[in-house]
């Protein structure tokens, strides 16, 4: 599907997310014609390019994001015409002059109607500045009838309730909530979007998908990587606020909301912001009890992390969603750097038959599982016990796999493909709506004041390529978050 006509505005254009994620994404998009027939993109940064050396930057770029993929330079070449760059200073709102003779140059110049998207891959406190100074020059709002303006606000999306609510307040002064979209680059990824086709396109689940048959439900996202040279951002963000309160919140709302009237973008979201406020808020003690935080070995020393930082590498956390579907069944998220395998999953753990025949042999919750698999190795597999061949009834668990690359030569697209097209099509289902954001916030919010509190008391080391610190044992979760659920 393509696109109206419109000019996308990127800021922080010189920056690590617009070449190594943005502009490949938008590239994948000309080639597979999903562009608008008049697009521009015009890229916006302090550095001092013109629009030849930003396209030969950005080229450099996209070749390295396509890896061993061919690419047709011809259509790199046609591709790179439609960029552009102004060198300008985003702190400071009488450069905006500038940015808006530039921008209505490019619309005649390119024949392109009012209609303008701003993305801010920028350090986040641009999310500020920038929306004011576009206010403060009349650039927020379209100047024709048939014109518009959205803006793309990248994650963190505040540090806390507060900030995060104030960020809102803030941006909802200068555009309306329809014209804001939080992106939560896990909300791209094709399986993420696939939980709703599987659970409401299919019959076989849905009944089961609930207190009665499930026992508990396990998201985890373990990475191989520690902070590499993101250390000034994430010793102030650390695992809870950089994963868990935007990736694997989105995507617990997926695994457990129920299912919207109409697959429209607000009953969608409806739902989503319903899961998060019945989450059971934690009092102290089950801060402590429940939510196990770790760093690896080794943290303190990286580049830019303060030496005596106790910033959390690694969180394991167990909670309860108080609605009529979920009463009582336990959810645990894990999430952790330098961990032995880089995979992200959500594992539905379904209760045991009433009486044990086979006992000690693919009983019990981890025997009826359903695992699906984010990356890497999309896939959806059922796994079951059944007879092994031969004498007597030795029991072994087996699998029912779905694997992404078996859709043949299916382009599996990049989640921010994904999002920009959504964006550009006016689609917000995929974005983070600021009611569901501040309720997110909300249940997070109460630990980390706790952690703050507590300094030091109750961090967890682990060595690099362990499965975080031993502690997480003690949540009581069937596979702890150990990576590869599904590969057994
Ligand atoms: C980002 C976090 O949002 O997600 C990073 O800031 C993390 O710390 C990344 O590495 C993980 O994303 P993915 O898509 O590689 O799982």
């Amino acid at each position: 599907k393509r696109a109206n006509d419109q000019l996308l505005v990127i800021f922080g254009a010189s920056g690590d997310l617009t070449g190594r994620k943005l502009l490949p994404a938008l590239f994948e998009l000309f080639i597979g014609d999903m562009l608008p027939e008049h697009f521009a993109i015009l890229g916006a940064a302090r550095t001092a390019f013109t629009d030849d050396e930003f396209r030969a930057e950005q080229r450099k770029h996209i070749l390295e994001a396509r890896g061993n993929k061919e690419t047709n330079s011809a259509d790199l070449d046609r591709f790179l015409q439609i960029l552009f760059y102004l060198a300008f200073d985003s702190t400071k709102s009488a450069e905006y002059v500038k940015l808006k003779d530039r921008v209505h140059l490019l619309l005649q110049q390119e024949n392109i109607p009012d209609r303008i998207m701003y993305y801010l891959a920028t350090p986040p406190l641009m999310y500020e500045l920038v929306p004011k100074y576009l206010q403060e020059n009349g650039m927020n709002v379209a100047e024709s009838e048939d014109g518009w303006r959205r803006v793309i606000v990248e994650k963190p999306f505040g540090t806390s309730l507060e900030t995060a609510q104030e960020l809102n307040k803030h941006l909802c002064r200068i555009f309306d909530e329809n014209e804001i979209y939080r992106i939560d680059h896990y909300l791209g990824k094709e399986t993420v979007q696939n939980i709703l086709v599987l659970r409401f396109s299919n019959g076989i689940f849905e009944p089961l998908w609930n207190r009665n048959y499930v026992d508990s439900v396990e998201i985890s996202a373990s990475e191989t990587l520690g902070v590499e040279n993101r250390g000034k951002y994430y010793d102030g963000a650390g695992a809870l606020r950089d994963m868990i309160q935007n990736h694997l919140m989105q995507l617990m709302a997926f695994a457990a909301m129920e299912s919207p009237a109409v697959f429209d973008p607000e009953p969608i979201r409806d739902e989503i912001v319903k899961v998060f406020r019945a989450i059971r808020p934690y009092t102290i003690r089950e801060i402590n009890e429940q939510v196990v935080r770790g760093q690896y070995d080794g943290y303190r020393e990286e580049k830019n992390v303060a030496p005596d930082s106790n910033t959390e590498t690694y969180v394991g956390m167990k909670f309860f969603i108080d609605n009529w579907r979920w009463s009582g069944v336990p959810f645990y998220f894990f999430t952790g750097k330098k961990l032995p395998e880089k995979s992200s999953e959500i594992v539905i753990h379904f209760k045991s038959t009433p009486h044990q025949l086979f006992a000690g042999q693919c009983s019990g919750s981890s025997c009826n599982k359903l695992v699906i698999r984010i990356q890497p190795d999309e896939s959806i597999t059922l796994r079951f016990g059944l007879k092994m061949p031969g004498a007597g009834f030795t029991v072994k668990q087996v699998g029912m796999e779905f694997r992404y690359d078996s859709l043949s030569k299916t382009h599996l697209p990049d989640a921010y493909e994904r999002l920009l097209l959504d964006a550009m099509l006016g689609d917000s289902t995929l974005y983070a709506r600021s009611d569901a954001l501040e309720a997110s916030w909300r249940f997070i919010d109460p630990i980390l004041h706790h952690w703050k509190e507590e300094g030091s008391k109750n961090l967890f080391f682990y060595e690099p390529g362990q499965n975080g610190p031993l502690e997480r044992m003690m949540l009581g979760a069937d596979s702890a978050g150990d990576s590869c659920d599904s590969c057994g």
